[in-house]
């Protein structure tokens, strides 16, 4: 997923003929392409609904914890300067089974991440298609969960003696997707159809080898700058400050309950990464571009997060395309129309970089054997890996139809975190067999001994969580939720569970071994956020990773490059 200006592109994810031309702000510019798109001009606004203002602090919160791992991919990409991914970087450390995992584990963060994209793409488009007077039925536009739930919920208000005119748009929406979609073999046909044209037209020109030159992207960067700029001053004029009152409505449970729509907003920082060998400086120039690009997108999120929810009270903001809703809300349709077309560009180009990552990650793995030979095949006229961009047009394509956005959002950031945990922990071995990065141009993370920081960073955590949130800490306690008891209560403990177990074990670790300690608070922050995305999450997430591991040991742990080397070394004579 280099920045392709100067890549003359032989297909090679290795890339042998890469120019080092990439200064520090044409870094940032493609950091922020990647970034900016569905989270914040799409998730933010169920975080919002859940958290209120107060969801302004989740923000900063994640992006320290973005932070901490961009240096830790710095560290890698300039340690293994090739323009691959941290499945590269974790192929040429841990060997192939840590690499496997991290391989299949990006997929949740590109393609299904890019399901997501073209969710909220979909939103945006249909919203500008109404503006213009053109109104496609609405069980072409959804998936079908929302649906049935907006039914359920539709239903059950007119079984109270309510009238549906008091229903929220998107549920009255969802309602007559349920009620008007046709009815095929007995299942109701409910598909979001703009989604699925968006992943063909994006893949088709992924596939004829579109790549987004230098030029390019500035324009896009400049265009989601002022656009978000725009909902900022304007949105200014309109802000009613007794929406800020409370801050957090739902206390910190319900700004917690953002965790997996404000990561989604900052995932793609990490793509920075991936131009190692075209940097001028990377040494320099990485960590610090990733580092801007985190500040200026937090920076440009916060004061979002709270304009919108100064604008429309908190609980209005569960819609799919919240920046231009609150425009329309307060009658600047104007506004609410430029805002709609520029984010319908602005996720284009998102969903540009990531389907074209894809392909080039399953490249890499491939190459290693660990993916049939199929998917490095190169097309003879585009020079692009023809097999593999269609199989990810296809991952993305199909489950976009049907797919409900929250659900694609919470498996896209609980694979992230667990991408950005092993890099951190990757950095971390690095330190200890102490394989310090040699050359000049490499970048290495500071070392700060985090043997007595640590501990004494977890008991004021600890303190100021009691302090804080006492009842929080007291059901955390509880084996009962009120309703519920036993196992029912236990299992939602269990992810927080593990994360004090792995605190306790990475405590004394870091007291044994002077552990690094940038490196180690990345690791529990990221960790601490996967604990937040709740016992469903982390079932399908470890569904997923057990389904990778069987695939690993069915075709990789076989064929693979280094299997049957080792078996040609061992072949007698
Ligand atoms: N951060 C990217 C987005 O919000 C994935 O679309």
């Amino acid at each position: 997923m280099a920045l392709l200006a100067d890549f003359k592109d032989d297909g090679d994810i290795g890339g042998t003929h890469l120019v080092r031309t990439l200064r520090l702000k044409d870094l940032v510019s493609f950091g922020i392409a990647a970034i900016i798109g569905a989270g914040i001009f799409s998730t933010i606004g169920n975080a919002s609904a859940a958290g209120g203002p107060g969801v302004s602090f989740l923000f900063i919160f994640t992006a320290i914890a973005c932070g901490f791992s961009a240096l830790c991919y710095a560290q890698f990409a300039s340690t293994i300067p090739v323009s691959g991914s941290a499945y590269t970087y974790a192929y040429a450390s841990f060997g192939e089974l840590v690499a496997w995992i991290i391989g299949w584990d990006l997929l949740m963060e590109y393609a299904i991440g890019n399901i997501a994209v073209a969710i909220s793409w979909s939103d945006y488009f249909t919203a500008v298609l109404r503006g213009i007077g053109i109104g496609l039925p609405e069980y072409l536009t959804m998936d079908y969960l929302s649906a049935s739930r907006g039914y359920e919920q539709a239903t059950a208000l007119l079984a109270q003696g309510g009238t549906l005119d008091t229903l929220p748009n998107t549920v009255m929406q969802a309602y007559l997707a349920w009620q008007n979609a046709p009815v095929l073999a007995g299942m109701r046909f409910v598909a979001d159809i703009p989604a699925l044209g968006i992943v063909i037209l994006i893949t088709y020109l992924v596939y004829i080898g579109i790549k987004e030159s230098k030029k390019t992207v500035n324009i896009l960067v400049i265009l989601k700058l002022l656009v978000i700029l725009l909902v900022i001053v304007v949105g200014a004029f309109y802000v009613n400050t007794d929406n800020w009152s409370p801050f957090a409505p739902n206390g910190i449970s319900g700004i917690m309950k953002g965790v997996s729509a404000v990561f989604f907003a900052y995932i793609g920082f990490d793509a920075i990464s991936t131009t190692a060998e075209e940097c001028e400086n990377p040494q320099r120039d990485l960590p610090r571009a990733m580092i801007f690009a985190l500040i200026i997108c937090t920076t440009l999120y916060v004061i979002l997060a709270l304009i919108l929810t100064g604008m429309v009270p908190f609980s209005e903001l569960a819609v799919g395309d919240p920046l231009a809703y609150v425009f329309s809300r307060v009658n600047l349709d104007v506004i609410a129309g430029i805002v709609a077309v520029s984010a319908i560009i602005a996720m284009a180009s998102v969903l540009l970089v990531f389907q074209y990552g894809q392909p080039r990650i399953w490249m890499s793995m491939s190459r290693d054997g660990l993916l049939p030979g199929l998917f490095s095949s190169i097309h003879p006229k585009y020079k692009t890996p023809w097999f593999a961009t269609i199989v990810t047009g296809f991952v993305v394509a199909v489950p976009a139809l049907f797919m409900n956005l929250t659900e694609v959002t919470d498996l896209t950031s609980i694979g992230t975190l667990f991408a950005f945990v092993l890099v951190c922990g990757g950095v971390l071995v690095q330190q200890d067999r102490n394989e310090v990065p040699i050359s000049k141009k490499t970048f290495k993370v500071p070392y700060m001994n985090s043997k007595y920081v640590l501990p004494i960073l977890i008991l004021t955590g600890v303190a100021l969580l009691y302090v804080f949130n006492k009842e929080g800490m007291a059901q955390f306690f509880s084996m009962t939720d009120g309703t519920e008891t036993g196992w029912e209560v236990l299992k939602h403990k269990l992810p927080m569970i593990g994360f004090i177990i792995i605190t306790i074990i990475m405590t004394i670790l870091s007291f044994t071994r002077n552990l690094s300690l940038i490196p180690v608070l990345g690791l529990l922050t990221n960790l601490y956020l996967m604990t937040e995305l709740g016992f469903t999450n982390w079932s399908r997430f470890l569904a997923w990773l057990g389904l990778g591991l069987i695939i690993y040991f069915i075709y990789g742990y076989r064929k693979s490059k280094l299997a049957t080397n080792a078996t040609a070394t061992n072949l007698p004579g």
